[in-house]
Formats: C-alpha cells, sequence, structure tokens
C-alpha cells in the first residue's frame, strides 16, 4: 500500500507547530518594534566619516628629528615633529580620532554644535574637522589660552567661550551642549579609549617604524607629557601589546596633580592652580590619563620647561610651546642618566606644537618677569650638559 510521504519540518519546528494544526491563539504580549533608521542621517554620516577618512589619507607622517648629542655618547635623542599636522600640534591626531568615534557612535548630528573643553590645542583641530564636516564647533578655554590659539580657532569658524577658572571648563562644556542640543566631545574622558592603540598608523606605530634602521631602533625611554593622559596611554599600551621593553615616562608641570595622584596612588588628586605650560598639566586625575601603563614620572619646574625650548630653538633652529620643553628637560635628564651609567640606547620625546602660539609667553622676557621665573640656571644647566655631559641642577 502506498503510504503518503512524511512532511517535512525543520528540527526547530518539531513538536512546536504541526501543518494540521489550528494557529495557536494571539500572544497577549505582542513584540515591539522601533526603528529609527534614518536615510538621510546615514546619508549625512557616511558623508561625514569620508571626508574625516580622506583628509587622512591626505596627510603625511610627521617627521623624527634627531637632536644632536656627541656621537661617542652612543645613545640618541629624537623629537616627533608633530607640529607639521595642519593644525599644528599633535592634537590633530586626537582630534580625527574624537570625530570618528563620535561620528560611528551617532553622538554628531547634522547642524548641531560640537563642544569642548581645552586649552586650545584640541580645539583648534577639532575647530578644523567641525567645519571639514560642517557642523558649528564652540572651544571652553581658560582665559590664559595663548591669543594666537584663539585667533586660530576663530579663522577655522570656531567660537571661543572663555573661563575664568580653569577647573570650570567641563562643566561649562556639558551645560552648553545640553542648552543647544549639542555633542561634548570631552577629551579628557575619551582621548585613551577613542585612539586605535594598538596600531593603525598611531604616533606609536609611527615613531616604531621610523626608527627601524637607526642603531638604537627600540627606544629605551619613551617620555611624553600628559594633557589627557591619551598620547602617553597610546604608547604605554602599544609598547606592551608589541612586548616591547621600552619604559615610558611622563614629565609633569607645575600646578598639576597627575603628579602627585600617581606618586600616592590617588585618583581623587587635584591642583588649584591652572597649569603655566600650555596643553599640559591638569587640575584633576583625569580619566584618560592611564596611571598603571605609566614607568615614571618627574615633577619638572616651568622655568625648567621654558629654558629646555630656549636651547631647543639654539640648538636646532626650532621654536616649540611649553609642553615640548617639558618633556625635552626630562629627555636630556635621562640622558645624562644613561651616560653616567655608560648605558648606549635611544631616547624618543615630542615635539608637541609650533613656539610660534607662544613669543608673548615662553619667548617672553616679560612674561616671564611677570611670572617670577627665572630661566637662569636652568639654561646653564642644559648648556654645561650639552657641553660636558655632567648634568647638575644646583643652582
Ligand atoms: C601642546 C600640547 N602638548 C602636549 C599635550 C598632551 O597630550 P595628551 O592630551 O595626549 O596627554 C597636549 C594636550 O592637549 C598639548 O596641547
Amino acid at each position: 500500500m502506498p503510504t503518503s510521504a512524511p512532511v517535512y519540518r525543520p528540527p526547530s519546528m518539531i513538536g512546536l507547530v504541526s501543518a494540521t494544526e489550528p494557529a495557536p491563539p494571539v500572544a497577549d504580549l505582542p513584540t515591539q518594534d522601533v526603528d529609527r533608521s534614518d536615510p538621510d542621517q546615514r546619508g549625512w554620516l557616511k558623508e561625514a566619516v569620508r571626508k574625516v577618512r580622506a583628509e587622512s589619507g591626505r596627510s603625511a607622517d610627521t617627521h623624527l628629528l634627531a637632536f644632536p648629542l656627541p656621537e661617542e655618547w652612543g645613545i640618541d635623542l629624537y623629537l616627533k615633529d608633530e607640529s607639521t599636522h595642519p593644525t599644528g600640534s599633535l592634537k590633530h591626531r586626537l582630534a580625527r580620532s574624537l570625530f570618528l568615534y563620535a561620528l560611528c557612535n551617532g553622538w554628531i548630528r547634522p547642524g548641531r554644535p560640537v563642544i569642548e573643553a581645552s586649552s586650545g590645542s584640541t580645539a583648534l583641530s577639532e575647530a578644523y574637522f567641525a567645519k571639514l564636516i560642517g557642523v558649528p564647533f564652540i572651544a571652553v578655554m581658560p582665559r590664559t589660552t595663548s591669543s594666537e590659539k584663539t585667533r586660530l580657532i576663530e579663522f577655522q569658524g570656531g567660537t571661543c567661550h572663555l573661563v575664568d577658572d580653569p577647573r570650570t571648563v567641563y562643566e561649562v562644556s556639558a551645560r552648553l551642549a545640553a542648552e543647544s542640543g549639542g555633542h561634548f566631545m570631552d577629551q579628557f574622558t575619551y582621548a585613551e579609549r577613542a585612539t586605535d592603540w594598538r596600531g593603525n598608523n598611531n604616533i606609536a606605530e609611527s615613531v616604531y617604524g621610523q626608527l627601524s634602521r637607526e642603531r638604537h631602533p627600540e627606544p629605551a625611554w619613551i617620555v611624553a607629557t600628559a594633557g589627557t593622559g591619551g598620547t602617553s596611554a597610546t604608547f604605554a599600551r602599544y609598547i606592551r601589546y608589541m612586548q616591547y621593553d621600552t619604559r615610558v615616562c611622563v614629565p609633569d608641570p607645575e600646578n598639576s596633580c597627575f603628579f602627585e595622584g600617581w606618586t600616592r596612588g590617588d585618583p581623587e588628586a587635584t591642583s588649584a592652580t591652572g597649569s603655566r605650560i600650555e596643553g599640559i598639566g591638569r587640575p584633576r586625575m583625569e580619566p584618560s590619563f592611564v596611571p598603571g601603563a605609566i614607568d615614571r614620572m618627574m615633577k619638572v619646574p616651568d622655568a625648567a620647561s621654558v629654558a629646555a625650548v630656549r636651547t631647543l630653538d639654539r640648538v636646532l633652529g626650532r621654536k616649540a610651546g611649553g609642553s615640548t620643553g617639558t618633556g625635552l628637560w626630562s629627555s636630556l635628564r635621562i640622558v645624562a642618566e644613561m651616560l653616567a651609567a655608560g648605558e648606549q640606547g635611544s631616547v624618543v620625546t615630542l615635539l608637541c606644537d609650533p613656539g610660534e602660539r607662544y613669543l608673548d609667553k615662553y619667548y617672553s622676557d616679560v612674561w616671564l618677569a611677570e611670572q617670577g621665573l627665572d630661566i637662569g640656571p636652568y639654561v646653564r644647566t642644559l648648556e654645561r650638559f650639552l657641553a660636558t655631559g655632567a648634568w647638575t641642577e644646583h643652582r
């Protein structure tokens, strides 16, 4: 007797539904479904991301400059020259990463402003990217920010909102964002996570690639100052990920709490006075500062930072901002230590931004006198060291 062929049922349906059974009653709880996809918004976003990524394609890598030291010391010092980015500082990389991160998270909307708390360099770079994708930009900065940086932000189409107390930049930015329906970029929170620390041509991968044919291709030390802490975190994580032995030193200026917070292991450390070295030194332990990744810190007197940028100008013919001086002072101190210990190797620090932005500050003797800064003893320490190899910090 012919039998009817069995009805095929996928395994997931066996025991659940029968072709011959009546349909089950409608469930009490319907599926809720909210679709916020917006083709216009997605089209705008794709175009904005394309513009930011295309900008990266047009940018070349920055130079690694050799700081001249006597050949026979067997120690090489380099400065990664971040001043040659289109917006003149290492913050160009960060601003690009922050924009991509915020765009891909759906945080930046057409026509809505981007707001940032900054000591100026990040704001300048972000003003450039905001203009590129066509959204308004507001920089919230301490009133002491150099007038040249304010001018450059306005040149990029940004608006500057200056505050008297540097500690209020975060809350003022959040308030402006809430009032305008805009987005507070918050570099101090997001810098460390917006940058791809494993590589992707980040600053660390770039430096190691550039050192590959040098006599000491794996540096003994990377010296990076901290504003958000993002740059030092990127270096430190990349070094560990690549299993290098390089150590990371973060020099901190006066009027910053990073050094005290790091040495005491105190995440609540604060500083009441704003930093005189623009771009670095913060009044609170910023979320993007990653203490566990840092090997060493130094507290550098502001006069030593200024002395070091003046020395850089004399030796290399290049003016740089104060944070470059803070890093250079610490780097030369480490070179002196290596020399005294008979060690050979290389040290890398950063030329963070150009000194032309600070002619009325670090290059002005009037400003130094107003600030009560005497750079003479520190200049002598540096000059003596470069001439003899002996490092003395005595007055
Ligand atoms: C001039 C300058 N140097 C150094 C830094 C420190 O970089 P980071 O924020 O990655 O710690 C900054 C940060 O704003 C800066 O503006």
